[in-house]
């Protein structure tokens, strides 16, 4: 499958996406939206351990399309916010990690997009935040509900009434970005992460991931439990009985 402005590539089992729509520093469209989703969903079909997002040239995202968001009317503005949320979700669902490797700006649908991701390292020339408010609009892709999570509610309050742009270590600060790094070593950062996550046992990863996830759907309680059920189930399969028998042998583990 080949999409006009996101390239979907492989290295082993690590699968990237870069959004390709440089003369717009990779602002979302519809059509790039939906080749997104369907690279995805490619990505997860094709077995991928991990999933790395990024844009190409000197920008991550820059947002959601704003030539194309100005004249919606309400009506049209919830199909597309549909749109972009049901892309958000997929990442978050994604059976694998994902990583979002932000190279540069990272506004309003293009931090979201970051925060739908299980990880973020970012460049040291990174700008990220939520503007839309300065556009007359609020976070249509997440933001209200991811933000707060990853870096408090203060905190995304003040990003999101301000509308500030943050440096990227203003950025790891508050917890938005886990590791900065030169730009220059942004790919094999990221590249280096992936590679290990996907050298860890696939099925333990993605029931990890999911028991992480849990915990946002409702109250921690039915999260706890979740994580229960989802700890339990992992024993018996073959990457529980090597990882332990490796550790208990004092040998590396050979994992499915
Ligand atoms: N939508 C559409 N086009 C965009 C865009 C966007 N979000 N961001 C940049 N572009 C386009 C510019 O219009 C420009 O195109 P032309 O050459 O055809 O004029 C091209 O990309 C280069 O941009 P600039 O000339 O502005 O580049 P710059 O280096 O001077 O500034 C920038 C870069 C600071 C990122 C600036 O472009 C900017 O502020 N962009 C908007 C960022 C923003 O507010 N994003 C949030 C959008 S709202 C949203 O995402 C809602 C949601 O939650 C779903």
């Amino acid at each position: 499958m080949s999409w006009n402005t996101v390239q979907l590539e492989w290295d082993d089992d690590v699968a990237t996406l870069t959004v390709d729509r440089p003369d717009a520093l990779n602002a979302l469209n519809v059509a790039t939206l939906e080749a997104m989703g369907e690279a995805i969903e490619a990505a997860a079909n094709d077995g991928a351990r991990a999933l790395v997002l990024t844009g190409a040239g000197d920008a991550f995202i820059a947002g959601a399309d704003i030539k194309y968001m100005q004249d919606l009317s309400a009506e049209a503005a919830q199909e597309w916010g549909e749109l972009g949320h049901d892309v958000a979700d997929a990442l978050e669902a994604f059976p694998a990690p994902t990583i979002a490797a932000v190279n540069g700006y990272a506004f309003g649908g293009g931090c979201e997009m970051a925060l739908a991701c299980d990880l973020r390292v970012a460049s040291e020339s990174a700008l990220i935040g939520n503007t839309e408010i300065d556009l007359g609009i609020i976070p249509g892709w997440g933001a209200t509900q991811r933000l707060p999570r990853l870096v408090g509610d203060e905190t995304a309050r003040r990003m999101i009434f301000f509308g500030e742009r943050l440096g990227a270590d203003a950025a790891a600060e508050v917890g938005l970005f886990g590791e900065v790094v030169a730009d220059d070593d942004l790919a094999d950062a990221a590249a280096e992460l992936a590679d290990r996550i996907a050298a860890k046992p696939a099925f333990a990863m993605r029931t990890a991931k999911q028991a992480l996830n849990q915990g946002y759907e409702g109250p921690q309680a039915s999260g706890l439990e979740y994580e229960k059920r989802a700890f339990a189930s992992l024993f018996g399969t073959h990457d529980q009985r090597e990882g332990m028998a490796a550790f208990v042998e004092d040998r590396d583990p050979e994992f499915e």
